[in-house]
């Protein structure tokens, strides 16, 4: 459960304190910018912050946890990351030594309201899915990461946060036992050493002390100090959206944009742009309703011209043709100002290409984006076919640079989503994005 931030300059925002004058509506202060998933993750959403993160002076990330893998390719090496901000990377300010960065630490923020994620919420996230699977003959196909159990607990009430594990230690530990003790009533298998872990938490915590700030007074002070970009890294994607995704087939947060107010208890008001990533197919890592899944050489193909192998678990990606019924849901969750369409270059050799336009449901079209699985599971998706460009896209770099196929799927996607597409992906380096306005 992330609440970290990566600045350039967070003394700035320090140093200036907050007025208490009364604001407008008119003089809300800087505008976030946030970048999210508009499908089953997985989109480049790291890229994209990556490419923003230039020109960034702070990157934040607002929910979710080591669930996320995000892959960000910069002068031929690629990094991966899962907790921390993509926009970690900057080249003006931070020195790379092989795939270490030095002087992370400097530049990271965590807020005392974060939510920790033990080991044991890691084990417990293991045999909840082994249950799952005994129980009901199938499991979610989680990351194991903890991500749920951690979230479980913020829920019940008995999570601990950053700024437990920095206040009274005694008081943490009496707490952590208890918290161990609960699941080990629900899980008798579990074993924790406990003294143990509160070793290395004591370890940790020193570590991590002068990284720790307040996190809403942080925010509230770069948002009201001198002009700042901030932009806000989400993970996971809307179709995994505890409340709006493929439920139970999602994950524990809120990966649409009332996450990003949520997560680093920010106004509404301050939310300035949300560029939704989309990849010009469709994948999906784990269980659950894929409507548009591709089952065949077309998958095979995608799967394989993509990479489409998870970055957290190894597992192959799922793959699909891209469906538009999602990534409009997506849209009247999130409002998109505009949309990164990533990794056109994958589709480069098909004869044709399909594009899921509407959902029917015994022969009858219908308007929204059902909420039952089994619903999901029997749509039949309506498909637009359109032909292949058949021509390597990769060394394009502005809109010009495409084939005419190219730019009818790119101008059909975006009439159809009714959002402008800002950016489109032809590769994975950060120069393989082409601008469009
Ligand atoms: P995220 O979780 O949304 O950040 O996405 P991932 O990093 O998990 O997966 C996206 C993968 O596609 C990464 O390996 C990226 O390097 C790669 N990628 C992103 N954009 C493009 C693109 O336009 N073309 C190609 N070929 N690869 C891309
Ligand atoms: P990024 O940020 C793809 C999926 C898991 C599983 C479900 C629940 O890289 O796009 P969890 O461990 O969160 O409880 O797993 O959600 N999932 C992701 N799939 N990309 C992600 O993140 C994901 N984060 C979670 O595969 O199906
Ligand atoms: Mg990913």
């Amino acid at each position: 459960m992330s609440l970290t931030w990566s600045a350039k300059d967070h003394k700035n925002a320090n140093q200036s304190a907050a007025t208490g004058q009364k604001r407008s509506r008119n003089d809300a202060g800087n505008k976030v910018t946030v970048v999210l998933g508009a499908q089953w993750g997985d989109e480049g959403k790291g890229k994209v912050v990556d490419l923003l993160a230039t020109e960034a002076d702070f990157v934040c990330r607002c929910q979710g946890g080591n669930n996320a893998g995000h892959t960000v390719v910069v002068d031929g090496k690629e990094y991966d990351f899962h907790l921390l901000p993509s926009g970690i990377i900057n080249p003006k300010s931070v020195s790379l030594i092989g795939k270490g960065l030095k002087g992370w630490e400097k530049r990271l923020i965590v807020s005392d309201r974060a939510h920790l994620v033990f080991d044991f919420h890691q084990v417990v996230d293991g045999l909840q899915e082994t249950e799952r699977q005994a129980q009901e003959g199938k499991n979610i196909g989680t990351t194991k990461k903890g991500i749920g159990p951690a979230y479980s607990s913020k829920a019940s009430r008995t999570g601990l946060r950053v700024c437990d594990l920095l206040g009274d230690f005694k008081d943490f530990s009496a707490r952590f036992k208890n918290l161990v003790r609960q699941y080990q009533s629900m899980y008798p298998s579990l074993t924790v050493d406990v003294e143990d872990q509160l070793k290395k938490l004591k370890e940790y915590s020193e570590r991590l002390r002068p990284m720790v700030r307040d996190g809403v007074y942080y925010m509230y002070e770069a948002l009201h100090g001198p002009p700042k970009k901030i932009l806000v890294e989400g993970a996971n994607a809307a179709l995994l959206d505890i409340d709006f995704g493929t439920y139970p087939f999602v994950t524990s947060s809120n990966c649409t944009v009332g996450g990003a107010c949520t997560g680093l208890g920010i106004p509404p008001l301050n939310i300035g742009d949300v560029f939704g990533v989309a990849k010009a197919y469709t994948t999906r890592v784990g269980i659950g309703a894929f409507p548009t899944e591709q089952l065949n050489a077309v998958g095979e193909l995608l799967q394989t011209r993509g990479h489409e192998v998870g970055v957290t678990t190894g597992r192959k990606r799922r793959c699909g043709w891209l469906d538009l019924v999602i990534v409009r849901y997506a849209h009247m969750i999130n409002g998109f100002t505009a949309i990164a369409l990533t990794k056109l270059d994958i589709l480069d050799v098909l004869d044709e290409i399909k594009v899921g336009v509407a959902y029917k449901l015994n022969g009858k079209r219908i308007p929204h984006f059902p909420a039952n699985m089994d619903v999901l599971q029997k749509v039949e998706v309506e498909y637009e076919t359109f032909p292949g460009w058949k021509t390597d896209t990769s060394a394009a770099r502005k809109w010009n640079d495409l084939p005419a196929k190219a730019q009818n799927y790119i101008r059909f996607i975006e009439n159809h989503i009714g959002v402008p597409i800002k950016w489109v992906g032809v590769g994975k380096s950060r120069e393989c994005m082409i601008q469009m306005f």
